[in-house]
């Protein structure tokens, strides 16, 4: 090969990289942290019956719904900064909340439960149905011993979260609010640790891929795309999001990325346009399944004998499927789709998941 052509990257810019990697690493090891994921680099699996059936890419999946705890999936990376953080803090008792079907609130109740923490949990319902049956994430968040409170009101969450922790502390107790705007950078940052995993992952695999492909609302797609920045990584990172909201999203990812990078020293200031998130596979609201989300689901599922969920990963997938379909990837570099979990979540939906067509 004429050594003018060879785009391979030299002995000095490897030794870059690797100093690169060193520093995020011994960044992110600074930080406080209670063990909390059971096997860590999360496996990546190459998917060749799906890359196949969709006629594109070779694909892999970075299977962070194996993180362990309850079932796993991103927030249990997550919990190990935050929650190290509570206890830090003196916290004896953690109130939050999200939706009736949240993986997050399953997750954290199994970290609180292992770590002897009480959780109050606030929960919003998102369909009729999250009034009337425990099933799925909400089950497994009662199994762990949460104090759960399921609202008639979805609009109310707010100020009942504030209410609880104001009758708490009143009462003497110690209140942690995790992901609040001053420390949801330490959600973002086990993420940059996983840019890292994936950076060493396809080193050894050998693999150069074009995107990495992920559900994402703010903490992982921040985490993830400071991190393969900082390690100068080429990997695109496409996300799709399972909620509607306006361009600012994108700049709240800058603010998040770049708040922990200060926390941890990086030299690297990210910006709103790095951020690509897309919210066209949305489909009517948060929480809603859509068909082609249904469709990924199935077919990943007949395909791979892997399981997605029907709030979060299977629109990302579906997103993945129609940039196959619609032509937009080269077909000889390999993709990454990033599973963040939520599979428990399937048993909350099973009406809508049944009725994917059965032929
Ligand atoms: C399965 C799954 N994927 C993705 C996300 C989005 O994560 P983030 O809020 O960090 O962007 C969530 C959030 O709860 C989730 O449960």
């Amino acid at each position: 090969m004429n050594p003018d052509n060879d785009t391979r990257p030299g002995v000095a810019d490897v030794s870059v990289a690797h100093a690169r990697e060193a520093k995020l690493e011994a960044a992110l090891a600074s930080l406080p942290r209670v063990p909390l994921v059971s096997v860590k680099p999360t496996p990546l699996e190459p998917l060749p019956r799906l890359s196949e059936l969709l006629g594109g890419p070779p694909l892999y999946v970075k299977r962070d719904d194996l993180t362990g705890l309850a079932f796993g999936g991103n927030k249990t990376r997550m919990l190990e900064f935050s929650l190290a953080h509570a206890r830090d803090q003196g916290a004896e008792v953690i109130v939050t909340g999200a939706a009736v079907q949240s993986n997050y609130c399953r997750q954290i109740s199994a970290a609180c439960a292992r770590l002897g923490l009480e959780l109050h949990l606030i929960l919003r319902p998102v369909r009729p149905i999250d009034r009337e049956e425990v099933q799925g994430n909400h089950l497994l968040m009662r199994m762990f011993g949460a104090k759960v409170t399921v609202l008639e009101d979805p609009n109310v969450q707010k100020r009942e979260i504030a209410a609880r922790i104001d009758e708490l502390r009143s009462q003497g107790r110690r209140v942690y609010q995790p992901r609040l705007v001053d420390i949801d950078d330490l959600d973002a940052l086990a993420y940059a640790e996983v840019a890292l995993e994936i950076v060493r992952q396809c080193r050894e695999l050998s693999i150069e891929p074009s995107h990495l492909y992920a559900c994402a609302l703010d903490t992982t797609q921040s985490g993830v795309v400071l991190g393969l920045a900082y390690l100068a990584s080429p990997i695109h990172v496409r996300c799709f999001s399972p909620s509607p909201g306006g361009p600012e999203r994108s700049v709240e990812m800058a603010r998040i990325a770049n708040q922990g990078a200060e926390r941890i020293g990086l030299d690297i200031r990210m910006s709103a346009v790095d951020f690509d998130n897309d919210k066209s596979f949305v489909g009517d609201r948060y929480g809603i399944p859509t068909a082609a989300g249904l469709e990924a689901l199935a077919t990943v599922a007949r395909s791979e004998g892997l399981l997605l969920d029907p709030v979060y990963t299977s629109k990302a997938m579906a997103g993945l499927f129609a940039d196959i379909r619609n032509g937009g990837l080269d077909p000889d570099r390999p993709v990454l789709f990033l599973h963040t979990g939520g599979s428990p979540a399937l048993f909350g939906y099973a009406s809508d998941v049944v009725d994917v067509d059965e032929s």
